[in-house]
């Protein structure tokens, strides 16, 4: 039975990261790009109800899916014998799928470490005024925080998927790229992703002039797509 091989240890894996990776993303855009701009529309009451019913639910998902997500896509590159393979990640294809790794594992990190503990928040201070009591002091500012680590999170999620998939469909060569290009590569994403991930780390208020990828959804796609044209342009010069 082929299943119970190498490729279909390796075929498994992937198919649990579509559907966690689906359920994780799918999610992330539902907040994004449905969620949030409604709630801004909602009377406070049913906003409160939402949050106390609606969101935990989803949250719960989301958070899960992107762990398994995470474990599924490690498990991939055990399974292709590549995880610890230097040399591979020397490649086209190594260094296409270290791009969507590096930008998902800070996806991740960001879920699990800003959007989840600040979305606690949130929740919680929805359960405190349904019930009568305080509104929690800190509240706006957990609410600003995972606003600002969920749409840094849509913006790389745009590459991110691009160099997922590119590294089977795409980039599929294993000839060592010189070091020089390698090493130029590297930088420039790296100085682009802190760019993006320190902004999203200060919380800036809605309207500054850094928050322009934050405070609109539409920005933010298109942002993405931006990011994705200069790697890609890097990509094609270099590689
Ligand atoms: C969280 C960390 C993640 C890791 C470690 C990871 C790892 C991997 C690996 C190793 C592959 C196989 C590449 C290949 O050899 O073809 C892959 C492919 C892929 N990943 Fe991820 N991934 C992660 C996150 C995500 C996320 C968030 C998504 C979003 C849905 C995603 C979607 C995909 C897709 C669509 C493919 C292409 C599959 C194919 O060509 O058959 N991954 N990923």
């Amino acid at each position: 039975m082929e299943i119970f091989t190498q490729t279909g240890g390796e075929m498994l894996s992937r198919w649990g990261h579509y559907l966690a990776g689906v359920t994780w993303i799918g999610l992330l855009y539902y907040f994004n790009f449905v969620q949030t701009p409604a709630f801004a529309g909602f009377e406070a009451g049913p906003r409160t109800e939402s949050v106390r019913k609606l969101v935990p639910r989803a949250l719960w998902w989301f958070r899960w899916g992107a762990l398994l997500t995470l474990l599924t896509g490690l498990s991939i590159l055990a399974f292709q014998e590549r995880l610890t393979d230097m040399d591979y990640y020397k490649t086209p294809m190594g260094i296409s799928i270290s791009t969507g790794v590096l930008l998902a594992v800070i996806m991740f990190l960001n879920v699990w470490l800003i959007i989840w503990p600040s979305q606690k928040t949130f929740i919680a201070n929805a359960e405190a005024t349904a019930t009568g009591g305080e509104a929690l002091p800190n509240a706006a500012t957990a609410a600003r925080k995972a606003a600002c680590a969920s749409r840094t999170n849509t913006l790389f999620s745009i590459p991110m998927l691009f160099f997922m998939g590119a590294t089977s469909h795409f980039a599929p060569r294993f000839e060592a790229v010189a070091g020089g290009d390698r090493a130029i590569y590297w930088v420039a994403l790296i100085v682009l992703i802190v760019l993006f991930e320190g902004i999203a780390l200060t919380a800036p208020a809605a309207g500054k002039g850094q928050a322009f990828f934050i405070d609109d959804h539409r920005n933010t796609i298109i942002t993405g797509f931006v990011l994705w044209a200069i790697l890609l342009v890097l990509w094609e010069v270099l590689f």
